[in-house]
């Protein structure tokens, strides 16, 4: 390895392990990512789990599960940036070091970004740069392809953008169904999600250019 490429700086390891779970919906990865820290598979704990939608099944499981719950709403905001600040002041109050988005179905703008720089992680259900945005498992199955998967990137402004952490192949099997196929991506999702969350708070990483290096890469 040359010398310049190995001077280049790599990130510390998180000191603040507190993650802050975004979510809209069910909530599934939300619990995979749960499950790993209960099993130690995860060094890391829940400081909050917030939904822009009141009625996410996901926020019941997670007050179940003794998590400390939040839904802000995002109607009302006339700016996306508005709304987005106060999620940062959400997320700041329960002191996060991480945020993660877990099928959080909003878009997310500068404040966000400008307060958790390199420290916000999506997980997609395709292997991106393929079919971002929604249905990506139908549009994967559909449009023929014979490998789909998924992918935990950090985020950037560029929908389901931001350099790839973790991928894991499934392939897309004659007798599948969208349906089927998205309950193996999902599963795939759950396998990657605490794993990427690990290594990010691990540190000893850098992003050059698109591409996010660990040490020794
Ligand atoms: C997942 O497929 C995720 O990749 C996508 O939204 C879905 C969320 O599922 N962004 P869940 O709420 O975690 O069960």
């Amino acid at each position: 390895m040359d010398e310049a490429r190995q001077a280049r700086p790599v990130t510390p390891p998180f000191v603040n392990r507190r993650l802050g779970v975004l979510i809209s919906g069910r909530g599934s990865n939300l619990q995979a990512i749960g499950a790993a820290i209960g099993s130690g598979q995860l060094d890391a704990t829940i400081g909050v789990v917030i939904s822009n939608n009141a009625d996410a099944p996901g926020l019941a499981h997670a007050r179940q599960g003794g998590l400390h719950t939040l839904t802000i709403s995002h109607r009302g905001w006339s700016r996306r940036e508005d709304y987005d600040r106060v999620l940062v002041s959400a997320l700041r109050e329960h002191e996060v070091g991480l945020v993660c988005l877990a099928g959080f179905m909003r878009l997310l703008s500068a404040p966000v970004l400008e307060a958790y720089p390199q420290a916000v992680l999506n997980v997609h259900p395709s292997l991106l740069p393929a079919f971002p945005g929604t249905k990506a498992q139908e549009r994967a199955w559909a449009h023929g392809a014979k490998v789909s998967g998924a992918t935990v990137h950090l985020l950037d402004t560029e929908l389901d953008g931001g350099p790839i952490i973790l991928q894991g192949a499934v392939p897309v099997l004659q007798d599948d169904t969208p349906e089927t196929l998205a309950d193996r991506i999902l599963a795939e999702e759950h396998r990657l999600y605490p794993e990427a969350i690990r290594l990010v708070l691990a540190g000893g990483w850098r992003i050059e250019g698109r591409r996010f290096l660990c040490v020794g890469t």
